[in-house]
């Protein structure tokens, strides 16, 4: 497969440039890059402990429908134990503070999509340290868009062409990043970064091959669900959760995403909490989309686009 290529340099947090615009992301880039990110050794934290992360996590997640969703206060004790194993390089903790100060709905989704990715893990994977890293590399996987001007990220409006593909970004951004941050571009948590926009049929992005990893997959369906249900900036409303379950239903309908991480999903919101293997999705849809959402439509009057 042909090395991909950086549509826009990837800088740290702190300004300093790991590669320009226009490098092939070959093997030996990425190992270089690695290792001048071994060399700089980043400490890590535990990441429930920095800063204000554990109560903004507990006041996002025991509140509205995420408080059916994240069941009883013995399951949610669990959740929380794994949780706090997780360890973060700082510098990737120190953008969470950026976003909470610069673009409350990132952090807030950062957050969300690692509490709810660790819970999902819980419920489809099997080994222990499987589970473990699919919880760290939940709140890993947007790291990139620290290379995403805020003006961009926190938009109301259409995006244009030029201001899209400066957004997705994001996926490379976060894979050259996380390679340098963990000192290695073979974690789950750099392919979750780089891969978290594509999808089974090959319509995602970066690259646009066919998603084939459950790990990859969990934390898809994570984002597209709470990115559906939160607040965003370029909509007035947010979709309803039956509405939101129904567009991610569709996206199995239409072999884009797999129905496996689709029935976990549903499976908490049912009550007793089937496993997921036996629950059952309705495709009957019932669900209103909130009007006046722009997210994915562009404005292509960008003559460069
Ligand atoms: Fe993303
Ligand atoms: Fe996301």
């Amino acid at each position: 497969m042909a090395a991909l290529t950086l549509q826009y340099p990837v800088h740290t947090l702190d300004g300093k440039e790991l590669l320009p615009e226009g490098a092939s992301l070959t093997d030996g880039v990425l190992e270089e890059v690695s290792s001048r990110g071994k060399e700089a050794t980043s400490p890590s934290f535990p990441a429930m402990e920095f800063g204000t992360v554990r109560r903004d996590l507990v006041a996002l997640t025991r509140k509205g429908i995420y408080r059916t969703i994240f069941g009883s206060d013995a399951e949610y004790r669990g959740l929380l134990r794994l949780l706090e194993i997780t360890r973060l390089p700082l510098p990737v903790l120190d953008s969470l503070s950026f976003y909470k100060r610069n673009e409350s709905y990132t952090y807030r989704h950062i957050l969300v999509v690692f509490a709810l990715s660790s819970h999902l893990a819980r419920k489809m994977l099997d080994g222990f340290e499987e589970i473990v890293q699919e919880s760290a590399a939940g709140p890993l996987h947007d790291f990139g868009k620290i290379c995403v001007p805020l003006d961009i990220l926190s938009k109301r409006t259409h995006l244009r062409r030029s201001e899209r593909a400066i957004l997705e970004h994001h996926t490379l951004a976060g894979y050259v990043l996380l390679s340098y941050y963990l000192g290695d571009s073979g974690t789950q948590a750099a392919v979750i970064a780089r891969d978290h926009h594509e999808r089974r049929d090959g319509s995602g992005y970066p690259r646009g091959i066919p998603l084939a990893s459950r790990f990859v997959e969990i934390v898809a369906a994570c984002d597209i669900y709470d990115a559906l249900i939160s607040p965003r900036p370029y909509r007035k409303k947010s979709f309803d959760s039956r509405t939101a379950l129904e567009v991610i239903t569709e996206m199995a309908e239409e072999g884009r995403i797999g129905w496996e991480v689709v029935q976990a999903l549903v499976s908490h919101h049912r009550k007793g909490r089937p496993p997921p293997a036996e629950c059952t999705v309705s495709l009957e849809k019932r669900g209103t989309p909130p009007e006046g959402n722009l997210y994915g439509i562009i404005l292509d009057d960008d003559p460069r686009a």
